[in-house]
């Protein structure tokens, strides 16, 4: 059987680093790697409203920038099914049926979940859609008889929850849903980039991002000013790796051909750390060094998108078009699974 993958991200602002390390680099690798027919991509604009209900316009005017960064990265929509979530309305239906097979207690468990609750905020008052959108997850993965799902470290409990909801499914109904596997991208520091202030993750609520949009000014100004070691005052002083993001970020980024480029007199990461640690190199430096790596990772990211932003009706087009070829599939599997849960009453009369 050949592997069918599926990814997404909610469309509630521009692309950041974060989803570049931690998932959107590897898509397009897989993608260009030959050896998948079937890829999508989903901008889950229906998850995003679930915490953003009061906020339409954001949504809306983020699936735009959304599919910008997406190609500006390297999707290209000739071997990548780029879609919107809500132009499937099957994805609804089937989140309906699988919401019987889950129970509230374990939806509570789901440690994503739960740390989404906290940071925001919403204590007893937990949207309903909001507290499902695993399920609907499920739904979106399943649609599509995905087999691998490339996501970041914190999206692992839902690609656990959705294999649980398909064997519950097939025990049930009969064998019909295929259980997916989540694909983590990289190592430890790609999938869970923390924030510019050293905080866990980056994330756009925290406002700690470096934007795949921002100018390469910005992006420096960024990096000069990033949170280190605090206890590293002067140059001389010993400092820490662990906790530091610079060095989180280079452990994401950075490759021995650029030092070669840009910091001939060490070999390789080990030996700029051993210095940090031992005491004797500033952070300005370091910082110099990561700002040189990262301007020449979105350089070309950003010149494509900028020719982009100039052809949206063609933009619209591929998402239209991702949209209608997506919907096909879905309404297949939809089929499947109202035959399996014995609701398809007048195929072929069935219930006479
Ligand atoms: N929850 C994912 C995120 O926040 C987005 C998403 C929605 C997704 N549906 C998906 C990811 C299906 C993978 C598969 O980034």
């Amino acid at each position: 059987m050949k592997d069918v993958i599926l990814t997404g991200d909610r469309p509630t602002g521009k692309l950041h680093l974060g989803h570049y390390v931690g998932s959107l680099r590897k898509r397009v690798e897989l993608q260009n790697s030959g050896l998948y027919n079937d890829i999508y991509i989903m901008i889950a604009d229906a998850q995003a409203l679930t915490d953003n209900a009061d906020n339409p316009d954001k949504i809306r005017t983020s699936i735009l920038n959304v599919a910008l960064d997406y190609l500006a990265c390297g999707i290209d929509p000739t071997k990548t099914t780029l879609f919107i979530q809500t132009q499937i309305p099957e994805l609804t239906e089937l989140t309906f049926y699988y919401m019987n097979l889950v129970t509230i207690a374990r939806l509570q468990r789901n440690p994503t979940v739960k740390s989404e609750i906290q940071l925001r905020k919403f204590d007893k008052s937990i949207p309903v859609g909001f507290f499902c959108y695993p399920i609907s997850q499920t739904a979106d993965i399943t649609a599509f008889n995905a087999t691998l799902v490339p996501v970041g470290e914190d999206q692992l409990p839902m690609i656990e929850q959705a294999r649980e909801i398909v064997r519950s499914f097939n025990l049930t109904y009969g064998e019909t849903l295929i259980e997916p596997k989540a694909m983590l991208s990289g190592n430890q520091a790609c999938s869970r980039l923390p924030g510019l202030d050293g905080k866990s993750k980056m994330s756009k609520s925290l406002g700690n991002c470096i934007f795949l949009s921002d100018t390469s000014e910005t992006i420096k100004n960024k990096i000069m000013n990033m949170f280190t070691d605090p206890e590293h005052l002067k140059v001389e002083d010993p400092g820490h790796i662990e906790n530091n993001p610079v060095f989180t970020y280079l452990d994401a980024f950075c490759t021995t051909e650029h030092f070669q480029s840009f910091l001939p007199e060490y070999a390789h990461l080990e030996e700029l750390k051993a210095h940090y640690q031992r005491g004797g190199l500033g952070d300005v430096k370091i910082k110099k060094f990561l700002n040189n790596i990262i301007q020449e990772e979105l350089e070309p990211i950003r010149t494509r998108r900028i020719k982009f932003e100039n052809d949206i009706p063609y933009i619209l087009d591929v998402l239209k078009q991702g949209s209608l070829n997506a919907r096909e599939t879905a309404s297949q599997t939809l089929s499947k699974v109202r035959h399996a849960m014995k609701i398809d009453y007048f195929h072929n009369s069935s219930l006479l």
